[in-house]
């Protein structure tokens, strides 16, 4: 009877924090804030709002229904949000940007599948059920991203990273000033910041405080990659290899007892055991295959 009781209580304490759970998520995206503030370079006309809507119908709507009539999918958890509701309206048109970039759970993310000119459009078509919205325009040119130099050297001695950001305008230099910089590591899968991010100063700088232990391949060499968001030229990102790690003799993947690697390093047995189940699976399947054309054929002889 205890026993009974105890789980009971467990069983309710689960399904009560997994429904609030649940809910709470249904509610909170957690945006970054620089996301969130992000605007859309291209002024929302009824033109765009006619060109988001083509967009809409097409990759949203089976979903979210018609924007204002309330007729989402009721099938799905959680229940897809009208977009022309308050909870939706209320939102940035950066969190909008982000949602609709990233997805989670069943909304998909339409980073792949829209170019963000058409994540915008479609951010345009949403906003024209709300009467009360008014467009903050992004300073970005997303054509003048291709003027941004970066260049990156490394400080033996006091193991800083120094990258510098300027904009190679026609009328001259121009550095990026405080503009917040991510510097990472790339690694086998992934990328691994460097220190926090940093901000440039007046000249366009930022210095990273490099770790004095990380593996480099064997000459000690890292890929480094530099990105820098800046409010008119956008984001920029940029690579480039340094010799700031520790000279390591890593393992190649490809090489050496890699699980995957079958040519090499397996014993002969593993090899010979392996093709004989193959080859003799495949002489039943063919026999089964010549089996039954024969069958056809007799079959065929009768009539
Ligand atoms: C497969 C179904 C599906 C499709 C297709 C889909 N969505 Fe969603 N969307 C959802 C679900 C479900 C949620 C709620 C997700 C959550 O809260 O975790 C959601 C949430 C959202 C939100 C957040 C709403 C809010 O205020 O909480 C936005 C904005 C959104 N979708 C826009 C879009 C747009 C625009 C498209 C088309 C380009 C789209 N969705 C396509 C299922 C879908």
């Amino acid at each position: 009877m205890i026993r009974k009781n105890i789980s009971l209580k467990l069983f309710l304490t689960i399904a009560i924090t997994a429904l609030f759970y649940f809910h709470t998520l249904a509610q909170n995206w957690d945006i970054p804030a620089n996301k969130s503030d992000k605007n859309s370079y291209i002024p929302f006309t009824d033109e765009t709002s006619k060109s988001g809507e083509a967009i809409y119908t097409k990759n949203c709507q089976s979903c979210h229904g018609d924007p204002a009539k309330g007729n989402s999918l009721k099938s799905l958890k959680p229940i897809p949000p009208d977009l022309a509701e308050k909870q939706t309206q209320d939102r940035t048109d950066g969190d909008l940007f982000y949602i609709l970039t990233t997805g989670r759970l069943v909304m998909p993310s339409f980073k792949n599948i829209l170019q963000e000119e058409d994540r915008w459009k479609v951010i345009s078509y949403i906003r024209s059920f709300n009467k009360k919205y008014v467009q903050v325009l992004s300073k970005t040119d997303p054509t003048k991203s291709k003027l941004v130099k970066i260049t990156m050297e490394f400080d033996t001695l006091s193991y800083k990273v120094k990258v510098t950001a300027v904009a190679e305008e026609k009328t001259g230099v121009v550095p990026l000033k405080d503009d917040e910089i991510n510097l990472f590591a790339t690694r086998y899968f992934g990328k691994l910041q460097i220190d926090k991010t940093v901000r440039t100063n007046s000249e366009g700088v930022a210095i990273f405080s490099f770790p004095k232990d990380l593996p480099g391949d064997k000459s000690g060499i890292v890929g480094l990659v530099a990105s820098i968001s800046d409010d008119i030229y956008g984001e920029v990102e940029f690579q480039q290899k340094l010799k700031v790690g520790i000279p390591t003799d890593k393992p190649s993947l490809t090489e050496k007892r890699a699980i995957w690697n079958v040519l090499t390093k397996a014993p002969i047995w593993i090899i010979v055991t392996f093709t004989s189940i193959v080859l003799a699976v495949a002489a039943i399947l063919l026999y089964i295959l010549f089996t039954l054309v024969k069958l056809k054929k007799l079959g065929n002889a009768k009539e």
